[in-house]
This record gives C-alpha cells, structure tokens and sequence, in this order.
C-alpha cells in the first residue's frame, strides 16, 4: 500500500510537473514549450503534434491539425499561429474547437510553443502556400481579415 502512495506521488508530480515542481529551491523555472505542449496541447494534437489526441475521434467535427505536416502547416505565419494559440481558432477563421490560450498561458509560452510548432512541422512560413490554401477553401487572402470570426470551415 506504502508503494503504491509512493508511486501515485510520483505519478502526479510528473503530472503536475509543468505546473509545479515540490520541493524545488526558489520559484519554478517558467515551463519550457514542449512541456506546455505535452500538458496543454497534448490531447488533441497528441504527444508528437500528429493531430492523433485522445480528442481525436470521429465525434470530433473538426480534427485537431497534424502540426507535423510541413507542406500544411507553412500556410500559417507565425503571426497566424500566435492569433490561433492566443485567441483560438475561431479568431483565425479556424474551428473554435481549437481553444484560445491567451488567459492561461503568457506571451513568452505563446512566443515559445509558435517556435515548437515551427520545429514540429519543420517548415517555414511560405506566402505561396497560404495563398493556395484560402483558393481551396474558396476565401482570397484579401478577405481573411473580414470574415466571421466564429464561422466554421467545412473542413
Ligand atoms: C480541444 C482540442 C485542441 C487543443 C487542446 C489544442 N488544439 Fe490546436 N487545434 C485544434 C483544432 C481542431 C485545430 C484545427 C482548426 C481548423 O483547422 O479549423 C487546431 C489547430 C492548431 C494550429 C494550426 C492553426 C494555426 O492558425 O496556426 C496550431 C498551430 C495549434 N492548433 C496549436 C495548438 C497549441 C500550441 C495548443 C496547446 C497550447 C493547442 N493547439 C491545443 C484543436 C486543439
């Protein structure tokens, strides 16, 4: 019984590793990005950012995006991926499935996890792409800004 208090001890200070560290000297050290990640992001875009949470289901409308597709992923500015994580995705004409992280985490996590997703997908910014993907979705770059914020997109 001991041993098994012992490792539900151990177990929820890995769990609450990002959030508090017991018995650490002097404040915490601010998370790292991947550590936010791993706690914050990790349910919908799964540990690997592959976008295969455990929120990922077919209940799901909209599926959490695969932050490892290089090729989908250059679409966004690092601009657009800190709207996204700042104030959801309903602020970028995205799904509002994906929640906004601007009252939990600061600018400096945000700043940080924009990096982590860029090293995720491996790729930079590529206007040409962003151009390409508003065409598919019938919406010209132009109007972007002058959308419904809460729509949701078919996808
Ligand atoms: C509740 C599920 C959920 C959680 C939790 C979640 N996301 Fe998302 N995320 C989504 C969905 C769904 C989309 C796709 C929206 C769309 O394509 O319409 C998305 C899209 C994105 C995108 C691409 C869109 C863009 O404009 O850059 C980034 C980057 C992203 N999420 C980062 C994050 C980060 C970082 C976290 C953690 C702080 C996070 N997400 C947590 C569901 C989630």
């Amino acid at each position: 019984m001991k041993i098994f208090g012992l490792s539900l001890l151990a177990a929820s200070a890995i769990l609450l590793g990002p959030m508090s560290r017991p018995g650490a000297q002097g404040p915490p050290a601010r998370p790292t990005a991947e550590q936010n990640f791993l706690w914050y992001c990790i349910q919908c875009h799964g540990p690997r950012g592959d976008g295969k949470g455990v929120n990922n289901t077919a209940k799901l409308p909209v599926s959490p995006r695969n932050l490892t597709d290089g090729r989908d992923m250059a679409q966004f500015s690092d601009e657009d991926m800190t709207r996204t994580i700042n104030r959801g995705g309903g602020a970028s004409d995205l799904s509002p499935i994906m929640p906004p992280w601007g009252n939990t985490l600061s600018a400096e996590d945000i700043r940080d996890l924009v990096a982590h997703v860029r090293k995720l997908c491996q790729c930079q910014f590529d206007p040409k792409a962003k151009e390409r993907f508003l065409r598919e979705q019938g919406k010209m770059p132009a109007q972007s800004q002058a959308l419904d914020p809460m729509k949701e997109t078919s996808r």
